[in-house]
This record gives structure tokens, C-alpha cells and sequence, in this order.
């Protein structure tokens, strides 16, 4: 039987945390085993924002290849690229955008989130350019470009894909075809990671922890992370139902006598908030010691990790090649 196809990407914007790890990677590297898989980094849509700001595009590019590789996303297995390397998702993104009506980027619902914070942060002129308009278009030529079965996003990106099918469905009636499947998002129920502040995780919030940070950034951030606000003194009994970081975290990543015993010793108070964040902090640097670990060796190997990215690329791009030479038929280009 042949594997279903995967394709899923995320944008280079810098360096990932927990959160990346919990709610996304993590399952990538599980669907790996079953699945024919396509992973990518979508430089091109970092550009839909920060096309003013380059000088960091090639480190993010490798910060985030080695983050993937150091989580276990395995080259062998899956074919890891880089979006911009295959060029013929340009080319079918012309071609899709010809086909999509104008209202249907423009009520995207993600997309004017995306909107909304670019025009709080601008002090002069608007920066929502034609480019992100079309970032749903462009992410619907990222999937297509490999007619994938299905996508595995956060709930975030479940608007995209529904554009995406949408595109694909307008595609098929348009040339008189049934030639692109119609995408499915594939989502898993992962725990939400909070920040440490309790706000929803996020560099732009100082409130992440980055699978690259040091053991000692971690403990210090593990430290500042809110508890019961409630429980003022040490001898004050806890309640981890109302402990807003810290007993979720150890949900996640400690052994199951672990957070009993927490959840036992915080409502007796015999456990201190400070001293269960120590733990803490100490489980979860257990927990990302072997990617650390691995991550060190890439980064002496940056060879390897360009590698990575330029083999991968050429594999994709043999795949996008066919596809886009049968779309060009279909569309009956010259
Ligand atoms: N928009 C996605 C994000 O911000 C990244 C992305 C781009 C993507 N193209 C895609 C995800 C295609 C899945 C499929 O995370
Ligand atoms: Fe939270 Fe631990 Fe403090 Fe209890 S002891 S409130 S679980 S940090």
C-alpha cells in the first residue's frame, strides 16, 4: 500500500521553543514512521513580514533545521527543504492566484489577525503588503505543489487549509480535472504549553523557552513562572488545580509518581513553591538534555546542515517538477 502524503511547514522566524516541540514537532516526528513526509521552511512567508529585515534569514534558516533535526525529524526518512529552493512553487502560486477570488484572502480570519498586530506595531506606513495578502495562496501552492493527503498544523492554520481545499476544489472544476486531492488538516489533541507568564507562549513575549536556551536559562525562567496565585506563604496549602504554569508543566513532562507526589505535597504544604519550580526546572532540562546534546554536535557540523537543506531541496523538487509539468497541461501553457 502506499504512504499517504504529508506536507507541513513552518515560517524561519528565529529559534524554537517548548511549545513548537509539544504542540507541533513532536507529532511530526511520530508521523514520520507512516506517513511519506514533507517538511519544510517557509522562508518565503517569513518575508510576507519581515521582508525589511534579511541580515537574519539565512542563521534562521539553519537555527530552525537544527532545532527539527535535534527533535528528530529524520533526513532518511522524510524529505526536509527549503521552500524557496523549490522554485516551482512560484510558479504554480502564479497560477493559483490567477484562480482565487479576491474576498476569499481577504476574509481570511488568520490572515487579519496577522493584519491586526502588523498595524499596532507600525508607527508609519501600512506594511500589509500584496504578498501577505496572498499567504494563503502561497501556502495552498506549498501543498499542492506535492498533493498532499494531509496536513498536520496547529488550529491556527485550520482557516489556510480550508482556503486551500476551497482552491484545489476551484482548480479541478476550473480545467476540467480531478487532479488535486482535497487537502485535510491533521490535527492532534496536544496539550496547550503556556508561556511561563501564563500568556500563550511566544518569543516576541520573553515568555518561551527555547530547545537551544541553557540549562541555567531554563531553571531561571522555569523559576520566574507563575503558581497558585493564591498560596502566598510556604506554609499556606496549595491547590495545583489553580497553579497556572508550574503543575501544568509537570502534566506534561514529569512521570506520573512525580506529579502525584507534587499534587500530594504542594496541598499539604509541604512543598514550597520555590522548591517545585527547582524540581521542575530540573525535569524539564532532563527532558531536553538529548536534544541539546544533539543540537551542539550540529552546530559544529554546519556542512551537515546546509546539506540537509540542499539535498532535501533537490529530492522535492523532482516531486514538484512532474507535478507542475502536468498543472502547466492542465492550464495549457505553451
Ligand atoms: N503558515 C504556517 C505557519 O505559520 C507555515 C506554512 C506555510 C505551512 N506553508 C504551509 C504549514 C503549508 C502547512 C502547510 O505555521
Ligand atoms: Fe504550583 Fe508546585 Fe506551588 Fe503547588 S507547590 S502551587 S504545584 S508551584
Amino acid at each position: 500500500m502506499t504512504k499517504q502524503r504529508i506536507v507541513s511547514g513552518m515560517r524561519s522566524t528565529g529559534k524554537l521553543h517548548l511549545g513548537h516541540y509539544i504542540g507541533v514537532l513532536q507529532n511530526w516526528v511520530k508521523l514520520q514512521d507512516d506517513y511519506e513526509c514533507f517538511f519544510f521552511i517557509a522562508d518565503w512567508h517569513a518575508l510576507t513580514t519581515k521582508f525589511d529585515d534579511t541580515d537574519s534569514l539565512k542563521q534562521n534558516i539553519r537555527d530552525i533545521t537544527m532545532d527539527w533535526l535535534a527533535c528528530g525529524l529524520d533526513p532518511e526518512k522524510s524529505t526536509i527543504y527549503l521552500q524557496s529552493l523549490v522554485p516551482e512553487t512560484a510558479e504554480l502560486h502564479i497560477y493559483l492566484s490567477m484562480i482565487t477570488p479576491q474576498n476569499w484572502v481577504e476574509r481570511d480570519p488568520t490572515l487579519k489577525d496577522m493584519a491586526k498586530i502588523l498595524r499596532s506595531n507600525e508607527n508609519e506606513a501600512p506594511s500589509v503588503s500584496y504578498g501577505l495578502l496572498g499567504y494563503p495562496v502561497l501556502m495552498s501552492a506549498d501543498i499542492m505543489m506535492f498533493n498532499a493527503d494531509c496536513i498536520p498544523v496547529g488550529s491556527d492554520q485550520i482557516a489556510h487549509i480550508e482556503i486551500t481545499r476551497d482552491i484545489a476544489n476551484r482548480f479541478n472544476r476550473i480545467y476540467k480535472t480531478d487532479f488535486f486531492k482535497e487537502p485535510k488538516p491533521k490535527l492532534t489533541e496536544v496539550p496547550l504549553l503556556k508561556g511561563i507568564d501564563g500568556q500563550k507562549m511566544g518569543k516576541s513575549f520573553h515568555n518561551d523557552i527555547k530547545l537551544s536556551d541553557t540549562e541555567e536559562d531554563t531553571t531561571k525562567k522555569i523559576k520566574q513562572a507563575i503558581t497558585d496565585r493564591n498560596r502566598i506563604r510556604k506554609t499556606d496549602p496549595g491547590n495545583p488545580d489553580n497553579c497556572e504554569v508550574v503543575f501544568p508543566y509537570y502534566e506534561i513532562f514529569a512521570k506520573y509518581d512525580q506529579i502525584t507526589k507534587t499534587c500530594e505535597e504542594c496541598q499539604a504544604a509541604t512543598r514550597g513553591c520555590a522548591d517545585c519550580k527547582m524540581q521542575l526546572a530540573s525535569i524539564v532540562n532532563d527532558y531536553l538534555r538529548p536534544m541539546r546534546e544533539k543540537r551542539h554536535e550540529l552546530e559544529k557540523n554546519p556542512e551537515y546542515v546546509d546539506d540537509v537543506i540542499r539535498e532535501g531541496s533537490k529530492k522535492a523538487r523532482i516531486v514538484a517538477q512532474d507535478i507542475l509539468a502536468h498543472v502547466r497541461e492542465l492550464v495549457k501553457m505553451y
